[in-house]
């Protein structure tokens, strides 16, 4: 069912939030784990919709994976029954593709659905297919499914023509479990990247390099030291509520962050005048009524994240002049720009080119969140809006957001988040809860 938050434009956002545990990062290491044998636990891991599906198909192939704590949980894989991951639920997410990696190794067969995910673009998968393929692994598409077999894996030299996240993940989890070495060259720099290969170093595999462009595996026979590891903070969830402060011309405290993973969008917001400082786990974010118009061009890590994009363009169109936004990774994210127009917003896009002219101001409109940060730009685009912005389809935004509307609310946003059957406000002092019919929302 489509579920819908509404905001209603005009609050400074101010105080203090916590980062969650990164979805990228925890989706890649509930995968990992599937390499070892028991005794894994995992701290900071978000109880977002993305993780409870990547959950239910380890689950269904066998894994025990038990949420001991809101954000902690422990995954134990002695055998894996199935090799068949169902179709219903891989198709919920494109991530499921990192099974494809770890299955192999462990079990030396595997068949995954193709997966779904986001609607930003193509999203192919042929890197991954030559990664593994070099590792000596068959691969054929047979019925919408990716079918992978390998008697023996066997370390290899691979050359990303693109340094695709997933397919480092895929190929260095695979590499873990080979026989020999393994050289991924011009791998993904991620941040993500690097939580995975130290969680997997944690079970006893040999990675090095990880966050550089090589990466080096050396094969070993098993994984499965006990592990009690602590998943990175989400540096787009960060940079999402940074967004939001700046747009909102207002004044925000960010905890439990690793500032060095933000910086190119740190970078990004004092250019356009907004005052950052860092502390060692903390960002202070406060923003002057006047900003800058700036360019920006979406790159793989340490460039600016195609995952940040969208709440930016939404931020730059309130924004005096003329910002340009050139997008690198996915051809479809400029799907939100439309959305955007109809709240008064002035962008025209050209292929990957975005011009974004800033306007004086947004007005609240009905909009669809297309994919999850697409989502999130819209309601940081109500923030800024004249009148009551409705966003529709916001499920997609659960997916990588926990309890997204809440925390804004906390910081003083008006908005409220309404599911059809169960419904619930997140007013502050001066709106009228009895307007819409919906009960007011307390923590
Ligand atoms: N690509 C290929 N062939 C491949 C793999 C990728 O051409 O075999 C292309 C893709 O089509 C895309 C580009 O390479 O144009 C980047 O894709 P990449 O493989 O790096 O992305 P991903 O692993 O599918 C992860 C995140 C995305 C994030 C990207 C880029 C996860 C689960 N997803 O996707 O996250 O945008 O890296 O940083 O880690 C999100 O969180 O909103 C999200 C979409």
């Amino acid at each position: 069912m489509d579920q819908k938050i509404i905001v209603r434009g005009g609050r400074r956002l101010k105080g203090r939030v916590r980062v969650n545990g990164a979805k990228n990062a925890a989706l890649a290491i509930l995968c990992g784990a599937t390499l070892a044998g028991e005794n894994v636990v995992l701290d900071n891991v978000p109880n977002i919709t993305d993780v409870q599906h990547i959950i239910q198909v380890l689950s269904f192939l066998g894994a025990r994976v038990v949420w001991w704590r809101e954000d902690a949980v422990t995954i134990s894989v002695p055998s894996l029954t199935v090799r068949e991951a169902p179709y219903d639920l891989v198709k919920k997410l494109r991530a499921s593709n990192l099974l494809l990696g770890p299955l192999l190794a462990r079990c030396g067969e595997v068949r995954i659905p193709l997966p779904g995910g986001c609607n930003i673009g193509a999203r192919p998968m042929d890197l991954h297919f030559k990664g593994l393929s070099a590792l000596g692994a068959e691969l054929s598409l047979e019925k919408g499914y990716i079918c992978a077999k390998a008697k023996r894996l066997r370390g290899a030299q691979v050359y990303l023509d693109f340094p695709s996240v997933g397919a480092t993940e895929n190929i260095m989890m695979a590499a873990c479990l080979a026989e020999g070495q393994t050289l991924i060259q011009n791998a993904a720099k991620e941040p993500e990247v690097v939580d995975l290969a130290n969680f997997l170093n944690s079970l006893g595999a040999r990675i090095f390099g990880a966050g550089t462009d090589v990466i080096r595996i050396e094969g070993v026979k098993e994984l499965g030291r006990p592990v009690h590891y602590s998943v990175i903070p989400d540096r787009i969830e960060a940079g999402t509520l940074m967004v939001a402060a700046v747009a909102t011309r207002g004044e925000v405290e960010i905890e439990g962050v690793i500032p060095r993973h933000i910086q190119p969008l740190t970078a990004k917001l004092r250019e356009m005048g907004a005052q950052i400082v860092e502390g060692e786990d903390v960002f202070y974010i406060k923003a002057p009524d006047e900003l800058r118009p700036v360019n920006v061009k979406t790159m793989p890590y340490p460039g600016f994240p195609t995952d940040m994009q969208s709440q930016v363009m939404a931020l730059l169109s309130t924004v005096p002049g003329t910002s340009l936004i050139v997008e690198n990774i996915y051809e479809n994210r400029f799907q939100v720009a439309q959305e955007l127009r109809r709240m008064g917003a002035q962008i025209k896009v050209e292929g990957r080119v975005a011009v974004v002219e800033g306007v004086p101001r947004l007005y609240g409109a009905q909009v669809r969140a297309t994919d999850l940060r697409a989502g999130a730009a819209l309601v940081i685009a109500g923030l800024m809006a004249e009148g009551e912005t409705e966003v529709v389809g916001a499920e997609v935004i659960y997916r990588g957001y926990k309890d997204f509307e809440k925390r804004l609310a906390r910081l003083g946003a008006d908005l409220a988040a309404a599911n059809g059957q169960e419904q619930f406000f997140a007013l502050g002092e001066k709106s009228d809860p009895g307007r819409r019919n919906i009960p007011t929302y307390r923590e």
